[in-house]
């Protein structure tokens, strides 16, 4: 009852139900429902082939659904829709032989109320290369200029699929600081990805999708707290399956302890006569819980 209340009462920017996409035979997206509350940062999280490009296309209003509905502020959407949101494709032709300043001009002259040049500029990082040639922009640059050509319309809500694929890890970062300038102007982000490490760093609600369904939706603490224990602890080369060790699983040549208590844990370790050398400690993250949910790594 409670729950069905606070449901009723959060501030839902989108919300998707039951959407499905086929192309021939391929489920691409296979009946996925979640809701988008205003103002946070969600992530679509799932490795390359999940069905995130599509759900999101979807979701933009760009791609239509085989089944399903997509609503924006619980009305469905329309053409009007496209005005509101602002959009990083994964892939995206620039118009060659201009400028920075150039293309952004251009994008600006498309909309009724677009953002001053120098908003965008300075969001978004842009003064360092706003009179370069297009052609001549890196992947980090070129992708902070797609965040800017995003921004121009004041969007309610932010579509980013994959911004970070391919970048170096600084850039990486460099790229996240953008993002949270982004959400501290109450932006709502819709971000994909396969990195985790992203998803748990920027990300107030993350959905794991994989061949075209939702696996979990929560927060990432959530998420962590209710698929593991504590900490989970890796003995290297101890590949003795005689071992008795809650919560311990032999993996190949290592023993992996999920524990809720690792003082007991240790001392449990200590008096198997093991060979410790190599042993980790870590607190699980969202790539451990893919293993778990999927067998198999976000990145395969
Ligand atoms: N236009 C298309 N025609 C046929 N199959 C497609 C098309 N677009 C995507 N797919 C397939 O749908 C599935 C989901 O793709 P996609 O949404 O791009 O995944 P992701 O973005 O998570 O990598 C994949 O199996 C992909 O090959
Ligand atoms: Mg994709």
């Amino acid at each position: 009852m409670l729950s069905s209340l606070y449901f009723l009462f959060m501030n839902n920017i989108m919300r998707i139900e039951d959407l499905k996409k086929n192309y021939g035979n391929v489920q691409a997206v296979d009946g996925i429902s979640f809701s988008i509350e205003e103002g946070i940062c969600f992530g679509l999280l799932g490795p390359n082939g999940a069905g995130k490009t599509t759900t999101i296309e979807m979701m933009e209003g760009i791609l239509p659904p085989s089944s399903g509905q997509v609503y924006f502020k619980e009305k469905k959407i329309d053409h009007h829709f496209k005005q509101k949101v602002g959009i990083q494709f994964q892939n995206t032709a620039l118009p060659e032989f201009i400028t920075v300043k150039e293309t952004l001009e251009l994008f600006r002259a498309l909309y009724p109320d677009p953002r001053s040049l120098d908003e965008v500029i300075e969001i978004c990082s842009l003064s360092d290369i706003i009179d370069r040639d297009n052609r001549k922009l890196s992947g980090g640059q070129k992708q902070r200029m797609l965040l800017g050509l995003a921004i121009i319309p004041h969007p309610e809500i932010i579509f980013l699929d994959e911004p970070t694929t391919g970048l170096d890890p600084q850039a990486r970062r460099n790229f996240w600081e953008l993002i949270k300038r982004i959400k501290a102007e109450k932006t709502t982000v819709l971000l994909t990805t396969h990195y985790m490490e992203e998803a748990e760093i920027l990300c107030d609600q993350i959905a794991i999708i994989d061949h075209g369904k939702l696996l979990e939706i929560d927060t990432p603490e959530k998420l962590l707290e209710n698929h593991f224990d504590g900490a989970l602890v890796k003995i290297p080369h101890a590949d003795r399956d005689d071992l008795k060790l809650e919560g311990g699983i032999i993996k190949g040549d290592y023993i992996e302890i999920s524990t809720r208590n690792l003082d007991r844990t240790m001392k449990e370790l200590l008096q198997t006569q093991l060979n410790l050398e190599g042993l980790s400690i870590k607190k699980p993250n969202l790539e451990d819980l893919f293993l778990k949910l999927t067998g198999t790594t976000l990145r395969a």
